[in-house]
């Protein structure tokens, strides 16, 4: 089977697999990272195929949906892989993708590293800013009840995982949390550069918002 047949494969697979997914992390998810990826792919030296499938597969069962459970999504893109006959090197590489790709606050101990996870890391990372990032805040606070906002609650930059996982902090403090962080930690030249042009505009975002918030303008 052709690198491309392979890939066509996986993205119908991934389609139907994230059919009812919360708009956050549904195929249109999928598909943005899919294109980053592409796009910071070209400017490195890299393995093409083991980046495509490390963008299609990375979310294929996020623990959040899943009480927790970190190894539902590595189990469901292996058993993919492994039906389609890729080799064992590729599996590993992508499972290592998918088991290392995710912002943990500051916890985030990386156990491995290659250029094809760090292009999927930041091809995901800018997805969760700018215009998009901003959306899907409001979209996943709507989806967990929290408030868009309430000045007597601040940012807490020292949750456990755990707690932020539970808190019901308003999805404003999200940004200061982690969506303003992003930028600092993107791993290649062209997603600092795209990543850069994002967080000015959720910056320019925020100053209107709170001007808004307190009757201006
Ligand atoms: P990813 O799948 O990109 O690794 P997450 O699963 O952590 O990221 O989050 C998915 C989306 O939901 C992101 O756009 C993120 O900003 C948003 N999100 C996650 N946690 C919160 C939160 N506490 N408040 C608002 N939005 C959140
Ligand atoms: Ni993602």
């Amino acid at each position: 089977m052709s690198n491309q047949d392979l890939i066509n494969k996986t993205i119908l697979f991934v389609k139907e697999k994230l059919e009812n997914a919360e708009g956050g992390h549904d195929w249109f998810h999928i598909q943005r990272v899919y294109k980053n990826a592409l796009l910071i792919a070209s400017g490195e030296t890299c393995n093409e195929t083991i980046v495509k499938l490390g963008a299609l597969l990375h979310d294929i069962a996020d623990s959040k949906f899943h009480d927790g459970d970190e190894t539902v999504g590595p189990k469901i893109a292996r058993k993919f892989l492994e039906s389609e006959n890729v080799s064992e090197d590729i599996i590993t590489h992508v499972i290592q993708i998918i088991d290392n790709i995710s912002f943990k606050g500051g916890n985030n101990k990386k156990t491995f590293s290659s250029i094809e996870l760090d292009i999927v890391q930041d091809a995901d990372r800018l997805d969760a800013i700018g215009a998009i990032g901003i959306a899907r805040a409001f979209n996943y606070g709507g989806f967990k009840n929290r408030a868009m906002h309430n000045p007597q609650i601040s940012p807490n930059l020292s949750m456990t995982k755990e707690e932020y996982k539970n808190s019901q902090a308003p999805t404003i403090n999200h940004f200061y949390e982690k969506l303003l962080l992003l930028k600092d930690k993107m791993n290649t030249q062209t997603g600092k550069e795209i990543a850069q042009k994002r967080h000015e505009y959720m910056q320019g975002f925020l100053s209107q918002f709170y001007a808004e918030w307190d009757g201006e303008l």
